[in-house]
């Protein structure tokens, strides 16, 4: 079975998603992951965020990515870097490559790949921007997971508390603002609900409802299976 759960910056969609991962026995593959590691190897080698750098990364590096503990890790030629990908500077890079579609199209059989393989056993829950709508346009189920931007912005705020940084709340929302303006506004691939996917709007909801919420879906199609 494959689910694909997509929706705007903290929405917290991944954290929904590893979370319906786990209870299910699933592989859990985010997306954002690889266009982040693509991120910071244009920013390794020195290559800009232009279509012919796009072009040219493909001789300057190699991104794989592979399963460990049930989790998609990714590398570049070879090193596992997963853990080294949150980083303003690979925020921001990453939502500039995103764009290009000749970095999405260098993704796309990576991405399809793992998802049907992992899918077919035990089951995969893929996140990112459009993975209902062109990745994996024959998954099984479908969520669009939003929440309204002050919301994520004070989520986010918790994040960079918790990890010892301390930014205004206006400066959170406006960079968030922006990605989403980024994300759905460039030409390939927008953000955007699938027609079949399930929006669930998560302002009023706790992280174990929202999953609970996305299980019960899975249980229903399960049955129908
Ligand atoms: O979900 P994230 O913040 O880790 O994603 C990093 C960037 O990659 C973000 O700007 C959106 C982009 N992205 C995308 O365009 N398509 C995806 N499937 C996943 C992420």
């Amino acid at each position: 079975m494959i689910i694909a759960i997509d929706g705007p910056a903290a929405s917290g969609k991944s954290s929904t998603a590893r979370g319906v991962a786990a209870a299910a026995g699933f592989v859990f593959m985010d997306s954002g992951l690889i266009y982040r590691a693509v991120a910071l190897g244009f920013l390794k080698t020195g290559l800009e965020s232009t279509e012919d750098d796009a072009e040219i990364s493909l001789q300057r590096f190699q991104i794989d990515i592979t399963c460990v503990d049930s989790h998609m890790h990714v590398h570049i030629d070879g090193v596992d870097v997963t853990a080294e990908l949150h980083t303003p500077q690979i925020t921001e890079m990453a939502s500039q490559v995103a764009a290009l579609k000749n970095v999405r199209r260098r993704l796309f059989g990576l991405q399809r790949g793992f998802g049907d393989r992992y899918g077919v056993n035990p089951g995969i829950v893929v996140v990112g921007r459009d993975m209902g709508t062109v990745v994996f346009p024959h998954a099984d189920l479908k969520f669009f997971i939003t929440a309204s931007l002050e919301v994520r912005a004070q989520r986010r705020l918790i994040e960079f508390h918790q990890v010892g940084e301390t930014p205004s709340f206006e400066s959170v929302l406006r960079a968030i603002a922006e990605r989403d303006r980024q994300d759905s506004e460039r030409k390939v691939a927008p953000l955007k609900k699938a027609l079949d996917a399930v929006m669930i709007e998560t302002d009023k909801l706790t992280l174990a409802e929202q999953i609970d919420l996305i299980l019960g879906h899975v249980l229903e199609q399960s049955a129908l299976q």
